[in-house]
């Protein structure tokens, strides 16, 4: 980049400014991108020897059974050791790991040292419990240090987890615990929202019931409410962490690079829940150096990555990705406004952030209550923003970047996907911006959009999103349905190889990317990924819905919003009370995030002669946009 390319905005350009690129890690995206073009194999391995290895790999990629690849063939390593236990030994060990607040308040900080030995008790407590390698352990919390602690400690003990975020209702619980067949399931006792508690324990017990799998219940005493203790099967996580069992010691577990370390289910386009399952070897190398070349972590950064630990992002750059580099990383418990709007920014100041990672939807939300709560506050630590989950609007970017990054900090707008495990289109802090973009793959990964022979669409045109080389933490299946896997996937572009994102997409004329959103039947609500399936699947399971069929439609903060159009069955009388009630229905039953936001009645449902229903007329119809062609509607 030329030295007069520096200007702060140029057009439609937002350069970094020159300290931003002289201090990257990467300053250089091209050299970089090139480097990993001319031998992709050879790039992954010097990554990996950034990490520690019980066994070095025989070979870095294996694709004689695509698309099942494999990673680090033959290597031997743990994450949870090259997360904290290589950190216990230098003098890391009294940096920071995880600054900790709770909604009311309270506060929490754990350094290498503390995290490890608390990391190494709940180990023991898993243990004892009977849960060993290849287990798969349940965890259903809020933003507590314990849910960290919990994650790592399946990892170090060689068991999988499968965390459900604590959204989620009682059947989505049930669903994803049945599958994944977990025999133990760790918990809590509530979680702070808004001022309100979260009854998780209670939604644990109707789970439970419902997916009798479940043996053992640890439940972390978290907001001191009266919960039901079923004798037997539920135990205090103080309790036993106070046996000598539990001890701060805890050997780890040798795994295989291309073990399982967890899965998280996500939604696609049937109404079951599909767990994508990722690896310890290739997951560890993709995320730290993601993280460490986007993001530009320092040592003395203050990461905030204000996911939830419950979603890909936090797995990936909440637990995994920050500890691996050895960062100081923060967590919080509650709502960005509450008590006040000014929540996030009180923190950013108290704590020094440094860099600050959220959702378009945060962003709008925040962005509504004007300028001047932010700035009441000291936001002069900030040094990097970054957005991920949907496309973020250029008026949003414009905000973020002036009002909360006072013009200074490049926003770093991440693609990505649960199965992609990491960042696959992204900025990198030394690049040139434009609002809304997500600008280019990062090095190594290989992406287009091509129609729908897999020709190269020209600038401008949309086309399908297609990922055309393997990388290290890409998912490994769909957790037992290797076939889901395959065809999801691999299928659209067989005979090319290409990876199906599910996404649609342009470029433009400098080859930056924008994605357009989802072209398959997943809904984006503030961010979260909902399947149309299981939302209908919730509106039939009420006695008076015969069919259902939803819809997104734009909204302002959230991105998107759910309208649901539902055939009565007979009998049934459509009224205010109905519609209420079918709301609380689905707030059971998916959750909170799936409720629609309006509820039809009708008589009738769009749908081609071979019975699939036309969301797009329904949707042209709710946004009051031509249905254009309905040669396939069924009369
Ligand atoms: C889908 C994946 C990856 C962590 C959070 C979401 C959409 C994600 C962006 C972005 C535009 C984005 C895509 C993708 N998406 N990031 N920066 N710009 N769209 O993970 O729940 O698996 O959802 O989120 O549609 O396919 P996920």
């Amino acid at each position: 980049m030329s030295q007069e390319s520096f200007a702060p905005v140029t057009g439609d350009w937002y350069y970094p400014a020159p300290e931003i690129v002289r201090d990257a890690n990467i300053p250089d995206y091209e050299a970089v991108a090139q480097e990993a073009q001319a031998d992709l194999q050879a790039f992954w391995a010097k990554q990996a020897e950034q990490l520690d290895w019980f066994k070095r790999w025989d070979q870095v990629m294996d694709d004689s059974q695509a698309p099942f690849y494999k990673w680090f063939v033959g290597a031997q390593t743990n994450i949870a050791h090259n997360a904290l236990d290589r950190h216990a030994r230098t003098w890391r060990r009294n940096k920071l790991a995880l600054i900790w607040e709770g909604e009311p308040g309270d506060k929490q900080t754990f350094s290498y040292w503390r995290l490890w030995r608390e990391v190494n008790k709940f180990a023991n407590v898993l243990k004892s419990m009977g849960v060993n390698k290849g287990y798969r352990v349940t965890i259903y919390m809020g933003r507590i240090p314990e849910l960290v602690m919990a994650m790592l400690a399946c990892a170090k003990i060689g068991a999988v987890h499968s965390v459900v975020y604590g959204g989620f209702s009682e059947q989505a619980l049930a669903d994803r615990i049945e599958d994944a067949q977990s025999r133990v399931l760790i918990t809590a006792d509530g979680a702070w929202l808004r001022g309100n508690i979260v009854p998780l324990k209670e939604t644990v017990d109707e789970a439970v019931h419902r997916s009798p799998v479940v043996e053992s219940v640890i439940v972390v005493k978290r907001t001191g409410q009266e919960v039901n203790m079923e004798q037997g099967r539920d135990y205090w996580y103080h309790d036993l962490a106070n046996l000598p069992i539990a001890s701060p010691i805890c050997e780890t577990e040798v795994m295989d690079a291309e073990d399982p370390l967890f899965i998280l289910y996500t939604s696609g386009t049937t109404g079951k829940p599909k767990g994508i399952l990722h690896t310890h070897g290739g997951y560890q190398v993709y995320t730290s150096t993601t993280l460490s070349w986007v993001f530009d972590i320092k040592d003395h950064d203050r990461w905030w990555c204000a996911a939830d630990p419950g979603w890909i992002t936090g797995h990936s750059y909440i637990v995994y990705g920050p500890l691996i580099l050895g960062a100081t990383g923060l967590l919080y418990e509650g709502a960005p406004n509450y008590p006040y709007p000014n929540r996030w920014w009180k923190m950013i100041e108290d704590y020094g952030v440094t860099i600050l990672y959220t959702a378009p939807t945060a962003i709008r939300g925040l962005m509504r209550f004007g300028d001047a709560w932010p700035n009441r506050h000291d936001l002069s630590s900030l040094r990097l923003l970054g957005s991920v989950g949907e496309p973020i609007n250029p008026e949003a970017w414009r905000w973020f970047h002036r009002v909360i990054g006072k013009e200074r900090c490049p926003i770093m707008d991440t693609w990505w996907q649960t199965e992609t495990g990491g960042f696959m289109i992204t900025p990198l802090p030394s690049v040139g911006l434009k609002p809304g973009s997500a600008t280019r793959p990062f090095p190594g990964v290989e992406v287009d959009v091509v129609d729908e022979h897999g020709e190269s669409c020209a600038p401008g045109i949309d086309g399908n999103l297609v990922i055309k080389t393997p990388w290290p933490s890409m998912l490994r299946t769909i957790y037992g349905d290797p076939d889901r896997f395959v065809n999801q996937y691999w299928t659209a572009y067989k005979e090319q190889g290409w990876y199906l994102t599910g996404d649609s997409a342009r470029k433009d004329e400098d080859g930056y990317l924008w994605i357009i959103g989802r072209n398959d039947d997943v809904i984006k609500v503030s961010g979260y990924r909902l399947g149309t399936a299981e939302v209908e699947s919730g509106l039939v399971s009420h006695p008076a819905v015969a069919e259902a069929a939803v819809i997104a439609v734009p909204d302002e903060v959230r991105g998107n919003v759910i309208y649901a159009y539902c055939i009565p069955r007979t009998g049934f009388a459509p009224n205010d009370q109905l519609i209420d009630e079918i709301k609380q229905h689905i707030r059971h039953e998916v959750g909170p995030i799936a409720v629609p936001s309006k509820i039809e009645f009708t008589e009738t449902l769009p749908k081609t002669r071979s019975g699939k229903i036309m969301r797009r007329v329904l949707k042209a119809r709710a946004t009051g946009q031509p249905e254009g062609d309905l040669s396939t509607l069924e009369e």
